[in-house]
C-alpha cells in the first residue's frame, strides 16, 4: 500500500515582479502561440465544464474543468506545445518571425520541398510523442519517438498511426531522453523535448509558450462565465513544463489576483515536491523506475526553465498515491446530480483526485486551512488527457482497480 498524500507549503510564495521572470509566458508571447494554433484547421477552444454538484459535495464554491481530451482530435493537450515549438523552429530556419508564418504555409508541399528533409526526435510516454508525430506528419517531415519501458502499446500504435518511427525502449523516461539526445547529435536530427536542461532551452520554452495558450483560453472562458478569476488552480506535473506554462501565464496576466496554485505529482515521480522541500532553490532529481499509474507524470527531473516559476509562484506541492488519480478518473467518469461526465486519463485526472483527497481527508484539515479551501473557493482544473490508455481507463473506471485505500 502506498503512503498517504504528502505536502509541502511554500514558505516564501512570491508575487509577479518579486520572483522568476515571466516575460516569456506573458500575454504577448502566449497570444502569439494562440494565434499560431488558431491557424490549424483542427483548432477550436476546448470546453470549460462546470461541475456544480461535485463542488458542493466537496464543500467548494465552484469547480470548472478544461477538457483537453477534445484538443485537435488527439485526446491530450500536448499538441499545443509540440506544434508551436516545431513551427517556431521552422520559422527560425527560414529566417522569418512566427508572426509571419501560418501552419497552412508551413504544411504546404512547396514549403516542405523548400525546407528539405528534416527528422524530429523525442522521448515520451506517449502524449507528447503523438503530438510530435502528428505535427511532423502535417509538415511532411519525419519523426522518431523513443518511449520508456512499460509504455502502453496502444500509445505506441497511436504514435505510429501518424507515420512516425516509434519504439518502446527498456529505459526509464529520463534515460530515454538521453538516448533521443544522443541520436539527435549523431544523426543531425532536431530534438523536440518537452523539458529543458542546461544549453537546451529554446525548444522547451516554445513548448511552454504553447501550453500557456491553453491558459489564455481557460481564463477567457472562465471570465465569461464567472466574472472574476479562479481563486485556486490545481496543476499536475511531470517535468513541470505544463504547470509552469499555465502558472507563468496566470501570474503574468493576473498579478496579485494570482490563484492559490497547487502542484500535484505521483509519489513515485515527485521531483517538483522534492525540489521545493529541499529549500535550496535548486531543482532536484528523483531516481528509479518512476513506476506510477500516472504515466504522463512519470518524470524524475524537473524542467530547468519551468522550475523557477513553480518554485516562486506555487503555494503548495503535493505528492500523491496512485489511487488518488484513479479516484479522479472515477469522479469525472461517473458524476452525480446532473454534472456532465468527462473521460479523463490517469494523468489528466490527477489534479481532481488530489483535490478530492485534500477536501475529504480528516487529517488534511490544516492543509485546507493553509490553502483557504472552502465554500468560497472557485477552483480551475485541467483534465490534460482523455482515455489515452483505454485499457487503464476501463480497469480503473469499470473494474475498480486502484481502489481508494483511505476512503473505506
Ligand atoms: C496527460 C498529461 N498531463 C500532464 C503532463 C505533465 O506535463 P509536464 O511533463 O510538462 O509536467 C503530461 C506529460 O506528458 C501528460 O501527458
Amino acid at each position: 500500500m502506498e503512503g498517504p498524500l504528502r505536502y509541502h507549503l511554500n514558505p516564501t510564495r512570491l508575487y509577479p515582479g518579486e520572483g522568476a521572470g515571466l516575460d516569456v509566458l506573458g500575454p504577448a508571447e502566449a497570444g502569439r502561440a494562440r494565434r499560431f494554433h488558431a491557424g490549424f484547421a483542427q483548432y477550436a477552444p476546448t470546453p470549460l465544464v462546470s461541475l456544480p454538484h461535485l463542488a458542493a459535495s466537496l464543500g467548494l464554491g465552484t469547480i470548472r474543468v478544461k477538457d483537453e481530451s477534445k484538443r485537435f482530435g488527439l485526446n491530450a493537450f500536448k499538441v499545443l506545445g509540440a506544434s508551436y515549438a516545431m513551427g517556431r523552429y521552422l520559422a527560425e530556419r527560414l529566417g522569418r518571425s512566427i508572426d509571419e508564418v501560418t501552419p497552412t504555409e508551413l504544411c504546404s508541399p512547396a514549403m516542405s520541398q523548400l525546407l528539405g528533409p528534416i527528422t524530429f526526435v523525442s522521448a515520451t510516454d506517449g502524449n507528447h510523442g503523438r503530438a510530435v508525430a502528428w505535427t511532423a506528419q502535417q509538415l511532411g517531415k519525419k519523426a522518431v519517438i523513443y518511449m520508456p519501458k512499460g509504455s502502453d502499446p496502444v500509445r505506441l500504435e497511436n504514435i505510429r498511426s501518424h507515420g512516425a518511427e516509434a519504439s518502446i525502449t527498456d529505459l526509464n523516461y529520463d534515460d530515454a531522453v538521453r538516448l533521443a539526445w544522443r541520436m539527435a547529435q549523431e544523426n543531425g536530427w532536431i530534438m523536440v523535448q518537452d523539458t529543458a536542461w542546461e544549453n537546451y532551452e529554446a525548444i522547451p520554452t516554445w513548448i511552454m509558450q504553447g501550453y500557456a495558450a491553453l491558459a489564455v483560453e481557460a481564463l477567457e472562458q472562465w471570465r465569461a462565465e464567472e466574472g472574476g478569476p479562479p481563486t485556486h488552480l490545481f496543476l499536475q506535473a511531470g517535468v513541470g513544463s505544463f504547470a509552469a506554462g499555465v502558472l507563468g501565464y496566470m501570474a503574468s496576466a493576473l498579478g496579485s489576483a494570482l490563484p492559490v496554485t497547487v502542484i500535484v505529482e505521483p509519489h513515485a515521480a515527485d521531483c517538483i515536491y522534492r525540489s521545493a522541500r529541499a529549500g535550496d532553490g535548486q531543482p532536484h532529481a528523483g531516481t528509479g523506475d518512476l513506476a506510477t499509474l500516472m504515466a504522463g507524470l512519470a518524470c524524475g527531473e524537473p524542467c530547468t526553465v519551468g522550475w523557477p516559476i513553480l518554485r516562486d509562484y506555487a503555494s503548495a506541492y503535493l505528492s500523491c498515491p496512485d489511487y488518488m488519480a484513479a479516484n479522479g478518473m472515477r469522479l469525472y467518469a461517473a458524476p452525480r446530480g446532473g454534472d456532465a461526465p468527462i473521460v479523463s486519463g490517469e494523468s489528466g485526472a490527477a489534479s481532481l483526485g488530489a483535490l478530492d483527497g485534500v477536501m475529504r481527508s480528516p487529517s488534511l484539515a490544516s492543509l485546507r486551512g493553509a490553502l483557504s479551501l472552502g465554500p468560497g473557493s472557485r477552483v480551475l482544473l485541467i483534465s490534460t488527457e482523455g482515455d489515452t490508455s483505454p485499457r487503464v481507463w476501463r480497469d480503473v473506471c469499470w473494474y475498480g482497480r486502484h481502489a481508494d485505500e483511505l476512503g473505506k
